[in-house]
C-alpha cells in the first residue's frame, strides 16, 4: 500500500534517502478525489520513473469561490487505495500551514494568458496555483511532473512557469481521460445530481461537435447550462460551464472537431 507523509520533514528524510541512491521521482500533484484522470498520470510516471510521489493538497489560494473549496470532496482513505491501485510509491498530504509559512505574503502571477479565460472567471486562480506549484516543485524535486490535458491552461501556465523560472523538472502532458459518454473525469463530477449528470455530456458534444465557438455556446444554452466561455486558442477549442451549480471545464484539439 502506497505510504502516506504528512509532514515535511518526514518528507526531507525520505527524498534526501532517494536522491542518495540516484533514484529518479515522477510527481503527480492533485487536489484530491482522485479517479481515473489522475490514476493515468500515476501509471505514466510510474512507467517513467523509480519513485511515484503523489501530493494531495486542497490548495485554498486557487479557489476564488469559498463555498466551490467547502465543497471540494475530501477523500484521503479512497485516494490512497487509488493511487495504490495505479503504482504511486508515496503520498504527500501536507498541512495548509506547512505550505504557506508566509501566510501567502509571496505569490506567483503571470501576467498574461492567467488573465484570460479560466482567469477572467476566477480571479487570483492562476496565482494560486502557480504558486503552490512553485513550492510542490521545490520540495518534491522530481526529473519529472506529470499533468493532465483537461486542465490545458494549466497545463500551459506550469510549463511556461519552468521555463520562465529554469527549473530542473520536465512536465509530461497526459491527455485527458473520458467517460463513455465523453464527460471529461473531474472530482467535480460527482457533486452533479443524476439529472445533472445525464446532461453533461452535452458540453463534450457540443465543443467537438458544434461548428463554431458560437454555435457551441448557443447549442449548450438551449440545453440548460450557464456557459462562461468557449473560445478557440492554440489550436484547442476550450470551454466552461455551470450545470446545476457544478462547473465544468473541457477543451479539445481543434482538429478532432468536425
Ligand atoms: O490540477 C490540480 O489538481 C491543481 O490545480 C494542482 C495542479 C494540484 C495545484 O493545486
Amino acid at each position: 500500500m502506497t505510504s502516506i507523509i504528512e509532514t515535511l520533514d518526514a518528507w526531507y528524510a525520505y527524498r534526501n534517502d532517494l536522491k542518495a541512491s540516484n533514484v529518479s521521482i515522477g510527481f503527480v500533484p492533485t487536489m484530491g478525489a482522485l479517479h481515473e484522470g489522475h490514476m493515468e498520470l500515476i501509471r505514466q510516471a510510474r512507467l517513467e520513473t523509480e519513485c511515484v510521489v503523489v501530493s494531495v493538497f486542497l490548495n485554498p489560494t486557487q479557489f476564488d469561490n469559498p463555498e466551490d473549496f467547502d465543497l471540494y470532496p475530501r477523500t484521503l482513505d479512497e485516494d490512497r487505495i487509488l493511487a495504490s491501485e495505479a503504482g504511486a510509491d508515496v503520498i504527500i498530504a501536507p498541512m495548509k500551514e506547512s505550505l504557506y509559512p508566509d501566510g501567502y505574503r509571496y505569490k506567483l502571477t503571470e501576467t498574461e494568458f492567467s488573465q484570460q479565460l479560466e482567469g477572467a472567471h476566477r480571479p487570483g486562480h492562476f496565482d494560486g496555483v502557480l504558486t503552490v506549484v512553485l513550492k510542490l516543485f521545490n520540495i518534491v524535486q522530481p526529473e519529472r511532473a506529470y499533468l493532465g490535458e483537461k486542465d490545458f491552461q494549466q497545463l500551459r501556465l506550469i510549463e511556461g512557469m519552468v521555463d520562465a523560472l529554469f527549473m530542473n523538472v520536465r512536465v509530461v502532458a497526459v491527455p485527458t481521460v473520458r467517460e463513455t459518454d465523453g464527460l471529461a473525469k473531474s472530482s467535480r463530477n460527482v457533486l452533479l445530481t443524476v439529472a445533472a449528470r445525464s446532461k453533461a455530456p452535452a458540453f463534450y458534444r457540443s465543443l467537438t461537435k458544434a461548428p463554431t465557438t458560437e454555435a457551441a455556446r448557443n447549442e449548450l444554452i438551449s440545453e440548460g447550462f450557464d456557459v462562461e466561455y468557449i473560445e478557440d486558442l492554440e489550436e484547442r477549442r476550450l470551454g466552461a460551464v455551470v450545470i446545476d451549480n457544478v462547473r465544468l471545464i473541457d477543451n479539445v484539439a481543434i482538429k478532432d472537431t468536425i
